[in-house]
């Protein structure tokens, strides 16, 4: 990428001409991509709609641009280094060359099983050198990848597989996470009970964990490789896609209802996760870059394979968890495989200054240029932190603020380039036009305002509908505010202009980064027989930033409320997965609700956050009693 900015200067220039000819400007951009044909119109777009195209007859493939265009200058250099859950199994370097190599194999495999352009297939996946290709042989042949991280449980595997209607799946034996051992193939074969579309399943061989296999329909992905091996490996030219064909959905939580699938189309998710990973981690070639994310979200999708791909970089992926065997695991890697930019969550950065500083003090870093934060407000003491402890002072902290819809980063310094202030994200991406909106549904002009977080012209990388459901999308995105796509976060623009995210205004709790719905979490502890209602918020947590705190009204079975506390996680984790299990659970006889009927939610955060002294009004109440039996519960509770 030639176009990266090169100083504060450079910014400020940079941006004005991205507000002032976006067009011009992102037609820049994508010149540095590889075309099979040009696009005729850069960008035709209504938010009504919404409706919005980039690079409109533009001709591409984007693994093209990840692989084959690279092989000439730098088909030897590492693509991935893989580091394995196990800090004594060897590690795996591909080598551009072979991951076009096995990316071509997979492709062919799944041709072999059927798959076709357009065709859905759901990925679930450990972190190892495989999922990245199976990510890459869809895009090779055109169907549409629907990736799942393998925390969720079998349920949500089986609403994504059926939302998105998935012909295939791509799984393994099991997954290492530390100590223990997820057994993915069980979890696939329990969800597939209700899947009717899936005709294949292909398995990958990793824990050695027993499965069983089921003829007609389960293949394992080795012998699928040898077949392919004996019909001689033939060439994969990848698909011409158009640019706005759809290149991924990706599931994510919202206020209401069931998690939307959102999607992503080939020609602007390329050009924006190339030009903000190349820029805001101003990337040089031969960096190693390090994202401790998985795959299975959007970190994963645009910061571990496309963006530093497309790019020509070398992209560590790291199997494990960052405290197995021991809190040091995240900076042995870095001195083990000499990393110069390491990106990570301020969750993963609490938890690790929290362990002591032994396991960071006497480590090599001296390879460190950059760091990134990403998922959640960054906290003060955790950047200073990880600032001192790990940047030593001389490595700048990019405080990326962006969501699965935005496709990258929207809000965030660029490393070295712009200033940077603890727990500030700093200034729009340059392309990104922003606007603070208050509850009139009015512009919030000048500085030291606060207001809700919108972008009010189209990106390469945003979002273009959720799967199956336009309406959802407009409805979610595009409809609070007028010609205005909303995040659903708050945000601070201080005097100085500089921007600070807040957190969700909306009923999206944010856990250790992830993002959940408190209605997703309520529907599933409902679902349990001696649960009559609940209401879920979030409460402030050292280490995940927000915990799920839950009040339930129980039935005339409750007895042991441990026993019960215990079911009712287990519920959750079996409808959801385990990232959803409520932290506290507090038994309630009813709930606070207005006479028609609405929960109000407001008095249950207050109280979940230990702040009981101002509730505000609570006459409107249908029972104000309630809200005294849940303050002394919740007292008794600590
Ligand atoms: C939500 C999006 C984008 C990758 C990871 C999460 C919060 C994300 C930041 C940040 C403050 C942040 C927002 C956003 N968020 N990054 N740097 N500072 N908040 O993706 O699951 O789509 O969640 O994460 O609340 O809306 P996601």
């Amino acid at each position: 990428m030639n176009l990266k900015v090169r100083s504060f200067e450079d910014y400020k220039e940079t941006y004005k001409k991205s507000v002032e000819r976006p067009e011009e400007f992102w037609a820049g951009i994508a010149e540095e991509f590889k075309w099979r044909k040009k696009w005729s119109k850069v960008l035709s777009w209504d938010f009504e709609g919404p409706s919005v195209k980039w690079f409109e007859g533009g001709k591409l493939n984007i693994t093209e641009n990840c692989l084959d265009r690279h092989i000439q200058e730098l088909g030897d250099k590492p693509a991935i280094i893989w580091e394995p859950n196990d800090p004594n199994e060897s590690y795996r370097i591909l080598s551009y060359k072979q991951l076009l190599f096995n990316v071509e194999q997979f492709a062919n495999v799944l041709r072999n099983n059927g798959i076709k352009k357009g065709d859905r297939v759901c990925i679930y996946l450990p972190m190892v050198p495989e999922l990245a290709i199976a990510v890459l042989a869809c895009a090779r042949i055109g169907a549409i990848h629907s990736v799942v991280f393998g925390g969720f449980s079998a349920q949500s595997i089986a609403d994504r597989i059926n939302d998105a209607q998935c012909n295939l799946v791509i799984t393994a034996d099991g997954s290492f996470r530390g100590t223990k051992v997820i057994e993915l193939k069980d979890i696939v074969d329990d969800a597939l009970g209700q899947c009717k579309s899936v005709e294949k399943v292909i398995v990958l061989t990793r824990t050695r964990t027993p499965v069983s296999m089921i003829k007609g329909r389960d293949v394992w992905w080795e012998d699928e490789i040898k077949k392919v091996e004996t019909q001689g490996n033939p060439h994969v030219p990848a698909e011409e896609m158009d640019a706005e064909d759809m290149l991924f959905i990706l599931y994510t939580s919202g206020s209401t209802g069931s998690p939307k699938g959102v999607v992503h189309t080939c020609g602007g998710y390329m050009v924006y996760t190339g030009y903000t990973f190349a820029n805001t981690f101003q990337y040089e070639q031969g960096d190693v870059y390090f994202c401790t994310a998985d795959i299975g979200w959007i970190t994963g999708h645009s910061y571990i394979v496309y963006g530093p791909l497309s790019q020509g970089a070398t992209s560590l992926m790291f199997e494990g968890i960052p405290t197995f065997p021991n809190a040091g695991r995240l900076w042995d890697i870095v001195e083990k495989h000499k990393v110069n930019i390491v990106y990570t969550a301020p969750t993963a950065i609490r938890s690790l200054m929290g362990a002591g500083d032994e396991y960071v003090d006497g480590k090599d870093f001296s390879t460190i240029k950059t760091l990134g934060s990403v998922g959640e407000p960054i906290n003060e003491e955790a950047w200073k932190w990880f600032d001192e402890k790990v940047g030593k002072g001389q490595a700048p902290i990019v405080d990326t603020y962006w969501q699965t819809e935005t496709g990258g980063f929207i809000i965030s310094p660029i490393a070295g380039i712009t200033p940077t202030v603890p727990s500030y994200a700093m200034f729009p991406q340059p392309g990104i036009q922003l606007a603070l909106m208050d509850e009139n549904g009015k512009e919030i002009e000048g500085n030291d305002v606060s207001g809700n977080l919108c972008v009010k012209f189209p990106w390469p990388g945003m979002l273009r509908t959720t799967y199956g459901d336009h309406e959802r999308c407009k409805k979610t995105y595009f409809s609070t505010y007028k010609n205005m796509y909303f995040t659903g976060d708050g945000c601070l623009r201080d005097k100085d202009g500089y921007y600070r995210i807040t957190g969700r205004v909306d009923d999206v709790l944010n856990v250790s980064g992830h993002r959940i719905g408190t209605a997703e979490v309520e529907d599933a502890i409902n679902r349990h027989s001696d649960v009559i209602e609940s209401a879920v918020v979030g409460y402030p947590h050292t280490i995940k930033g927000q915990g799920i705190y839950a009040f339930v009204v129980a039935g005339e079975h409750l007895k042991d409320a441990d026993l019960m506390r215990g079911d009712i996680n287990k519920t959750v984790s079996r409808i959801i997965g385990a990232i959803a299990k409520p932290d506290k659970i507090q038994f309630v006889k009813g709930l606070p609700k207005t006479r028609s009927g609405k929960i109000m939610r407001r008095i249950l955060r207050k109280i979940a956050e230990g702040d009981t002294s101002n509730l505000g009004d609570i006459t409107t109440l249908l029972d104000p009693e309630v809200v005294e039996e849940i303050k002394k519960g919740a007292q008794e509770m600590k």
